[in-house]
């Protein structure tokens, strides 16, 4: 991780003022108005007649001009309000709109499908919820015609790897609202989860479903945490070492108690190590404190089938723990993103690692460093004053075009997290950049959303 600690000032706002504002304008229109002034033709000095003549002439025209001066100002005065609106955006996009090809200071919008359907599992009971485009409630849901691959499929689309404990709760032993609707299952064969809830007054059964899906994306000792870089115990619960032995190689995360997702680049640059090398070291803030028997034995090593060496595309590998991780205030899992969630530029995501905190050092950090991240888009990231078209679909980028603070080598296959209410969800990857904190060089993530079906679809074969 490298920060340079002596640019903490918030940036952003230093550079919205720095944008081009009124002066600039201001200063076009005064050069206009001062033209026919500097003009104008000395007097000449022969002939008295002449220079009376042109005297009077010169009067004219100089009434002339005033008038025209007096009018045109009035006119600067009426329009100058609209002429001197400051600029919006910060001076990352705006410098970058306006000298490289390829660049837009808008987040372009993505094109996703309007949302039908949400659901949420309240906190009392674990009563899972749903909310249908055509009414704004919450509605309870039937346990008619539910199935454990139904609620598999909502723990997924709410971020987890699990359902953990499903069933059906008599509506006579919870408290409910005299206005509380429900929503049925309507077994539909091939439908999609979206189309398949119907509004209802009441259930058939008597019975709404519980649902409980795997723990993620919450940190139990948040709370007791007081500014600072120094990363305590507990900040970030899945942050894992991914090891050779007790040599720190690379950063992962914790989605469960059998899984850590790491990037494929560095199983990739160490594919001569035996299986049996691999060590996975959780709960850690110290490195120097590590010892060899609290490493998780890894049993398997899972890097995307897609995965391309000469340009990191698809740098996302899994890693199944022999046995599972001991989850506790220090140790858990990140959620995943949800399909449809898009984190625009400018969101504040943290990154952790161990990584060097000089691009000149050639050790990994004693202790675990940490530092926000913004979000940035990627057709910045794209454009020809920094990454040039590098970026695939699978790729994202956070940091600062100032180079002030970054991931670096040893930070990789490392959580890029952003905060969605109280849950943290893993949405990048650790990957690649050019040098760590280079002006115009911000670090470059996996982006962990296009990888969902992959990490499901391998999380459930692989057992
Ligand atoms: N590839 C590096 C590693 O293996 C991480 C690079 C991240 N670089 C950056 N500038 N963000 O650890």
């Amino acid at each position: 991780m490298h920060l340079r600690m002596d640019e903490q000032a918030p940036k952003e706002a230093q550079y919205a003022e720095e944008g081009p504002g009124p002066g600039i304008f201001r200063a076009k229109l005064e050069d206009q108005l001062r033209r026919p002034e500097t003009q104008q033709q000395p007097i000449s000095q022969t002939g008295c007649w002449r220079s009376v003549r042109r005297g009077y002439v010169l009067l004219g025209a100089l009434g002339l001009l005033a008038g025209a001066g007096v009018g045109s100002w009035l006119l600067v005065l009426y329009l100058w309000p609209a002429a001197s609106q400051p600029i919006s955006g910060t001076l990352q996009d705006e410098e970058m709109t306006s000298s490289c090809s390829g660049a837009s200071s808008e987040e372009s919008p993505l094109p996703s499908l309007p949302k039908t359907v949400s659901f949420r599992v309240n906190s009392e009971g674990f009563l899972l919820e749903v909310q249908v485009k055509v009414r704004p409630a919450w509605l309870l849901v039937c346990h008619e015609g539910w199935s454990s691959a139904v609620g598999m499929q909502i723990c997924r689309s709410l971020g987890h790897l699990r359902l953990t404990h499903h069933n059906g709760v008599t509506l006579s032993d919870i408290k409910l609202n005299s206005s509380q609707g429900f929503a049925q299952l309507t077994p539909r064969l091939g439908s999609v989860l979206e189309e398949v809830w119907q509004p209802r007054d009441n259930c058939t059964s008597g019975r709404v479903v519980s649902l409980k899906c795997s723990e993620c994306g919450a940190r139990p000792l948040a709370s007791r945490i007081v500014g600072g870089q120094s990363v305590a115990p507990g900040r970030w619960p899945w942050q894992a070492s991914v090891a050779l032995g007790l040599r720190h190689t690379c950063g992962g995360s914790v989605l469960a108690p059998h899984w850590v997702v790491t990037a494929a680049h560095c199983m990739h640059s160490f594919r001569l190590s035996r299986l049996s090398s691999w060590r996975v070291y959780t709960g850690l803030v110290s490195h120097s404190a590590i010892r060899p028997h609290q490493g998780a034995v890894v049993e398997r090593i899972i890097p995307h089938p897609l995965y391309s060496a000469q340009n990191h595309d698809y740098d996302i590998a899994l890693l199944r723990l022999q046995m599972p991780l001991n989850f506790s205030d220090t140790v858990g899992a990140v959620c995943l993103p949800t399909k449809e969630q898009d984190f625009p530029g400018g969101s504040r995501c943290w990154v952790s690692g161990w990584g060097h905190t000089d691009p000149s050092h050639t050790h990994s950090s004693a202790t675990l460093q940490d530092t926000v991240v913004p979000l940035l888009s990627t057709q910045l990231c794209n454009s020809s004053c920094v990454y040039s078209g590098a970026l695939t679909p699978r790729m994202l980028c956070a940091g600062y075009l100032d180079g002030r603070a970054d991931a670096c080598q040893g930070d990789s296959g490392g959580p890029l997290v952003c905060p969605d209410g109280d849950t943290w969800r893993l949405v990048g990857v650790v990957s690649w950049g050019r040098g760590c904190a280079e002006p115009n060089h911000p670090g470059v993530y996996a982006k962990v959303a296009e990888f969902l079906d992959w990490i499901h679809d391998t999380a459930q074969q692989v057992r």
